[in-house]
C-alpha cells in the first residue's frame, strides 16, 4: 500500500459512529446473499459496458476490493483509492490467496478521492465509486472528480441507495412505524437518511438527481440498473444452492421497470463527453 494522500486519510464519515468495526461490519454483510448479489451484479454490469481489457481503471473508495479484484481477474490494471487503512489492509489479506498476476494488476492508495486528481492523475479507462455516496455530505464534489479524473469515451459506474423506494426494506419486514417514517420522508426529501447495513446513518439520493449531477459533470448516461429487487428485506440469510438462479432473477428484473426503480440500489453508467 502507498500512502501518498495520508494527509488526506480523513475517514470519519462513518469512524465515530462505528469505533473502527467497518471491516468486520463490512466482510460479514458480504458474505452474505445480499451481500453476494450486489457484487455479483455489479461485476456482471461492468462486464457488460466496460471494454474489454486491457484498461486503467480507478476505485475511488475501492474499500476491501471485491470489485477491483474481480476485474483484475479478467485482465484491468485496477486502483482502489480509499482513506481507510484498515479497509485497504484487508483489500491487501484478499489479495494474498490471488495468483502473483492478479496481485500485480492491483494498487493500493490511501487518500480521500476528492483528491483524486492529485493522487493518482487523471485519464483513466474507467472510474467506479461504488457504495460511498451515501456517507457523503454532499455527492455533487466527488461526482465532479469522477468525470474529471475520466479519459473522453471512458465509462464510470456509481452504486447507491435509492432514496426513492427506502421504505420497502422496512414494510417487506413488518417494521411498520419504520415503514410510516420512510414513506413520509421520501414524500417531503429528494434525499432520505436512515440506518444502513453497517448499522451507521446513510443517505439515499434519487438516482434521477446523481444521473443530472453526473451529466452537469460532463458526461452521457448509458444504462441504469437496480440491485436487490426481490431480497433486500432478507437480512443476514446466507446464499443458497439457487444462487445462481436467485442472480439471474435479480439481474433481468433490475434491468427493465418498473422494478429497478423500486430496487434497494442504482447503478448507474456514463459515459465522458470527448
Ligand atoms: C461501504 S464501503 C464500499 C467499498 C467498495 N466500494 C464496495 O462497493 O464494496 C465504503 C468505502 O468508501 C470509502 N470512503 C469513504 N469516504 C470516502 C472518500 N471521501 N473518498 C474515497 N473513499 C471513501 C470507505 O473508506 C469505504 O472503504
Amino acid at each position: 500500500m502507498t500512502d501518498p494522500g495520508a494527509h488526506a486519510s480523513d475517514n470519519s464519515w462513518v469512524r465515530g459512529a462505528v469505533d473502527h468495526a467497518l471491516v468486520p461490519a463490512y466482510q460479514t454483510h458480504t458474505a452474505t446473499l445480499r451481500g453476494i448479489i450486489r457484487q455479483r451484479l455489479v461485476t456482471r454490469a461492468l462486464r457488460t459496458y466496460l471494454p474489454d481489457p486491457p484498461g486503467r481503471i480507478l476505485d475511488l473508495g475501492g474499500g476491501d476490493g471485491i470489485q477491483a479484484i474481480a476485474l483484475a481477474r479478467l485482465g484491468y490494471q485496477v486502483t482502489i483509492c480509499d482513506p481507510d487503512p484498515d479497509m485497504l489492509r484487508q483489500a491487501e489479506e484478499n489479495l494474498l490467496t490471488e495468483t502473483g498476476t492478479t496481485r500485480d494488476h492491483v494498487t493500493l492508495i490511501l487518500g480521500d478521492g476528492h483528491d483524486a486528481a492529485g493522487l493518482v492523475g487523471g485519464d483513466w479507462d474507467a472510474t467506479l465509486c461504488h457504495g460511498v455516496l451515501m456517507y457523503l455530505p454532499d455527492p455533487a464534489p466527488l461526482l465532479n472528480v469522477l468525470a474529471a479524473v475520466t479519459r473522453p469515451g471512458g465509462t464510470i459506474s456509481v452504486v447507491g441507495k435509492n432514496a426513492t423506494a427506502l421504505a420497502l426494506r422496512a414494510g417487506l419486514q413488518g417494521r411498520w412505524h419504520d415503514t410510516l417514517t420512510l414513506l413520509d420522508d421520501e414524500s417531503r426529501r429528494a434525499t432520505v437518511t436512515e440506518i444502513g447495513n453497517l448499522g451507521v446513518p446513510s443517505r439515499g439520493d434519487d438516482p434521477r438527481h446523481i444521473q443530472d449531477l453526473l451529466t452537469a459533470a460532463g458526461t452521457e448516461p448509458v444504462a441504469w440498473h437496480g440491485i436487490r429487487v426481490f431480497t433486500d428485506h432478507l437480512g443476514d440469510t446466507p446464499p443458497g444452492p439457487d444462487l445462481d438462479t436467485v442472480i439471474e432473477a435479480e439481474w433481468t428484473s433490475g434491468s427493465r421497470d418498473p422494478y429497478r426503480q423500486i430496487a434497494r440500489l442504482y447503478h448507474l453508467i456514463h459515459t465522458r463527453r470527448p
